[in-house]
C-alpha cells in the first residue's frame, strides 16, 4: 500500500490525525498533518510504502475535505 500526502494543499483540518493517528499526526509547526516515517517526493509531497493495510487509511483520505490524501 502507498499513500501519498499533498501536505503543501493541506488545510490542517485534523480530520486524518484524528481518525488514524498510527500514520498522521499534526504538525506542531504548521498545524498541518504529517504523515509519520515518509519520505518527501520530487514534488514535495509526503510518501510511505507500507505492508499494513489499515481500514483507517481508506477512511482517511475519504474524508479529507480537499482531497489530497491518495492511496494505492
Ligand atoms: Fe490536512 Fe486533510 Fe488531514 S486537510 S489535516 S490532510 S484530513
Amino acid at each position: 500500500m502507498k499513500i501519498i500526502h499533498e501536505k503543501s494543499k493541506c488545510i490542517g483540518c485534523g480530520t486524518c490525525a484524528a481518525i488514524c493517528p498510527e500514520f498522521f499526526e499534526m504538525d506542531e509547526k504548521d498545524n498541518l498533518a504529517e504523515l509519520k516515517n515518509s519520505q518527501i517526493d520530487e514534488d514535495g509531497n509526503e510518501v510511505l510504502e507500507t505492508k499494513e493495510n489499515k481500514e483507517c487509511l481508506k477512511e482517511a483520505s475519504e474524508v479529507c475535505p480537499v482531497q489530497i490524501i491518495h492511496i494505492s
